[in-house]
């Protein structure tokens, strides 16, 4: 028997009100909306609200993206969250969003961990849960609140990132002959990098009542750009290879890359390895900064609601983040 493909039927995208630009950053730390431009890319982004939490992002997400598929929580078999900023250490976003959303079926919730990649390793578990008929319809999300993460005297890391939400539904679709859905899924970690890229606290810093006035700056963001960079570089045109490879498909063929969102420079880079020009690569890291696991539903969510993803389309979802991990998605649309 074939196994069920994976689809999306729903996609939705979610940012705070809140919008911070360069010029607003250049007045907290040492920095200019040129060197912010020029370096990354990024021109604003968002900043949730105080009490505005992670999967309150999540939830409006989450809603766009069943509407979209015409479902309700209750339909659902599983829900899915990537994020490193979540409300509380426990319980997690996954459980939070299951309750916002008003679900009455004891159906599995969860969030997976892997920074940037969150929301790729969520597409590729969904999918698998899918394809061995556990489940018939996934809601995967990739949710942030970064800026809570984020040391605001750190000019190197601050300017980076934003806040915000995306979510997909994934459906089981059975006896197409129309090659539409997820294609493949890659994901990969080294975990011999993560002094580059990492938030330390948490419980490796003791309990709050012990810690003192050294731990003061535990708990923020500390990344070596540069060397992340070049490593995101080389590990994301091998994986571009590799998942095209995986389906004996060849860059020309690719109709639109949905990068990860970290800097203008790695998604040029990518779409010349690809031989693609920048009109079709979806970009929103001008608007939005590194919104981290994120970053790719929202994106790719823009591109559906603006029309630019068709039916038929082939369209490549690519990440790479803290640890290291990264991953992508092939997608027939
Ligand atoms: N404003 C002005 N100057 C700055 C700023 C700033 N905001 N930040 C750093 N500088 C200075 C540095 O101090 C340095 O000065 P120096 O030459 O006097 O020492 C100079 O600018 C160059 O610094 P670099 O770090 O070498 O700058 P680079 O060109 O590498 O750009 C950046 C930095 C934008 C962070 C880039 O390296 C990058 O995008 N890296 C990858 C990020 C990424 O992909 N992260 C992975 C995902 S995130 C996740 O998983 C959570």
């Amino acid at each position: 028997m074939k196994r069920p493909v994976a689809r999306i039927t729903g996609t939705g995208g979610y940012l705070p009100e809140r919008r911070m630009d360069n010029h607003e950053l250049s007045k907290r730390v040492e920095t200019s909306d040129a060197w912010i431009r020029e370096r990354t890319g990024i021109i604003e982004r968002r900043i949730a609200a105080p009490g505005e939490m992670t999967s309150d992002l999540a939830l409006q997400a989450s809603r766009r993206a069943l509407e979209m598929a015409g479902l309700t929580v209750n339909d659902l078999d599983m829900i899915l969250v990537g994020t490193i900023s979540p409300d509380l250490l426990f319980p997690s976003v996954a459980t939070l969003l299951l309750r916002k959303l008003g679900g009455t079926r004891f159906i599995p919730a969860f969030d997976l961990q892997a920074a940037c990649t969150g929301f790729l390793y969520g597409l590729s578990v969904g999918e698998s849960f899918i394809a061995s008929g556990q489940c018939r319809r996934v809601l995967v999300c990739g949710a942030e609140t970064f800026s809570r993460v984020v040391d605001w005297r750190d000019r190197s890391t601050c300017v980076l990132f934003g806040d915000g939400a995306g979510a997909v539904v994934l459906e089981a679709v059975e006896g197409t002959e129309d090659g539409r859905g997820l294609l493949s899924t890659h994901i990969h970690a080294d975990g011999v990098s993560a002094d580059l890229l990492k938030a330390s606290g948490g419980v490796s810093a003791g309990p709050p009542s012990d810690r003192g006035p050294e731990m003061d700056g535990i708990g923020y963001v500390l990344m070596q750009g540069n060397e992340v960079y070049k490593q995101a570089v080389t590990v994301m045109g091998r994986l571009v290879d590799e998942t095209l490879a995986a389906n004996g498909l060849e860059k020309s063929q690719v109709d639109w890359l949905v990068p990860h969102q970290a800097n203008i420079r790695i998604i040029q880079g990518i779409a010349k390895r690809l031989g693609m020009g920048m009109d079709r690569v979806v970009v929103t890291v001008e608007r939005h900064g590194n919104t981290s696991a994120a970053s790719v539903p929202l994106a790719l969510d823009e591109a559906v609601r603006d029309g630019r993803i068709q039916p038929g389309q082939l369209v490549l979802m690519e990440a790479f983040g803290a640890g290291f991990t990264w991953g992508s998605a092939l997608m027939r649309w």
